[in-house]
């Protein structure tokens, strides 16, 4: 080995679920493009469906990860536990410099805790967001993981005020801009030249799109089904295209014994016919942390079924309201959108397609110059 490559800073970058796949493409590329990085790839394995995992990796052109921990699903202790278990062992024979986690899902939680265990820091990409909703899996995950990392990257404004409040040294902060947006803006015009609204037999402009998944509406029998009517009223006004999440899939079949909603139901999307979907969208409907961001973006209005968000820069600056679960407050908010009255708009600072660039300028600077 040459004495260059011996002095290169080696990280080890985790993902494990759906919406980390699009925040860790941008500084896997960024790493490998740059000399002096050694990066290498775990899949914790938490998700693992050709739907949910594989067309992600096709889609942003991400390398086979170098190591999949397999974990698979499960509940959330014993989930957490064996990506734990077996990332220690991975940390214990690699050894890098740093380990790298992104957003708030259990594979994030439990690489983090398995690194600081060994002594080796972590930088938390999406750091300082926080929905303050401890029943939210998500809110524990983020939680627990900013207070042992090392590098808080942060997305937006709210969170340097979060992670400030909670006592974290300014000097761990780095507010850095939204490495998901750095994916958008890559692949947006790649994903513009899909056919996927007319394949789906959508008009441009006059179609919705609906995504659910999160434990507090599809866990439950009642609210779920109190959604999907007000979603089905809305199908009957404007077309609303739901590709549904495999957890939904499941509460479909076990809690409303197979009664599927009366709307234009799809498998789950990869990454480029979904962005190709939401950007000739009239509106969204969500309950995804990710899309809301997206849709700021893209400058498509965006109802969140959720009673808060953990991204309210999305809500100041972006086209993002949060509706909650109330039937009322989501009709209204849908009239004013098809009656032309959206609120615009802007983008927030930094979401501007070189978060990574500046996510790993930090790390080289703080880990260029070790012994
Ligand atoms: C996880 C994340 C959530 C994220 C979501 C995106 C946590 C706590 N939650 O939730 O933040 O927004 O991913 O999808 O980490 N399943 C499959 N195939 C797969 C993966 C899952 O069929 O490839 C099914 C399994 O039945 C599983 C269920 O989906 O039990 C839920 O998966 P899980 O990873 O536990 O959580 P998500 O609800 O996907």
């Amino acid at each position: 080995m040459s004495s260059r490559a011996s002095r290169a800073i080696r990280i080890l970058a985790v993902a494990g679920a759906r919406p980390n796949f699009m925040k860790i493409a941008p500084l896997l590329h960024e790493m490998r493009e740059r000399d002096g990085f050694e990066a290498t790839l775990v899949h914790t394995g938490q998700h693992y469906d050709a739907a949910m995992s594989d067309s992600f990796f096709r889609d942003l052109g991400i390398p086979e990860p170098d190591l999949n921990l397999g974990v698979g699903s499960g509940r959330h202790g014993a989930q957490t536990a064996q990506v734990l278990d077996k990332m220690e062992e991975v940390l214990l024979e690699r050894r890098p410099d740093a380990v790298l986690v992104v957003g708030d899902v259990n594979s994030t939680l439990a690489a983090t805790l398995a690194a600081v265990k060994l002594g080796i820091p972590v930088g938390h990409v999406e750091a300082g967001l926080r929905s303050f909703d401890r029943a939210m899996p998500e809110e524990i995950n983020r939680l627990m993981t900013d207070v042992v990392s090392d590098w808080l990257f942060v997305t937006e404004p709210s969170g340097v005020e979060n992670l400030t409040r909670e006592g974290v040294a300014r000097d761990k902060i780095h507010l850095v801009g939204n490495v998901m947006i750095d994916t958008l803006k890559a692949h947006l015009a790649r994903a513009r030249e899909l056919d996927t609204p007319a394949r789906l037999g959508l008009e441009a402009g006059a179609y919705a799109v609906l995504t659910l998944h999160r434990p507090s509406n599809v866990d439950d029998p009642e609210q779920l089904r109190g959604l999907f009517g007000v979603l089905e009223e809305i199908h009957a006004r404007v077309p609303v295209v739901f590709p549904v999440h495999p957890r939904t899939r499941a509460s479909i079949a076990n809690l409303l014994e197979g009664e599927a909603p009366r709307l234009h139901l799809v498998d789950p999307l990869g990454y480029l016919e979904f962005l190709r979907l939401m950007a000739d969208a009239r509106f969204v409907l969500t309950d995804s942390g990710g899309i809301q961001e997206e849709t700021t973006v893209l400058g498509i209005p965006c109802l969140t079924l959720r009673q808060n968000t953990e991204r309210p820069v999305t809500v100041t600056e972006g086209t993002n309201v949060i509706v909650g679960t109330d039937p009322a407050t989501i009709r209204a908010e849908v009239d004013k959108i098809l009656s032309g009255k959206a609120r615009p708009g802007s983008v927030p600072q930094g979401w501007d397609g070189a978060a990574a660039a500046r996510i790993v300028d930090v790390l080289e600077r703080s880990l260029g110059s070790r012994p």
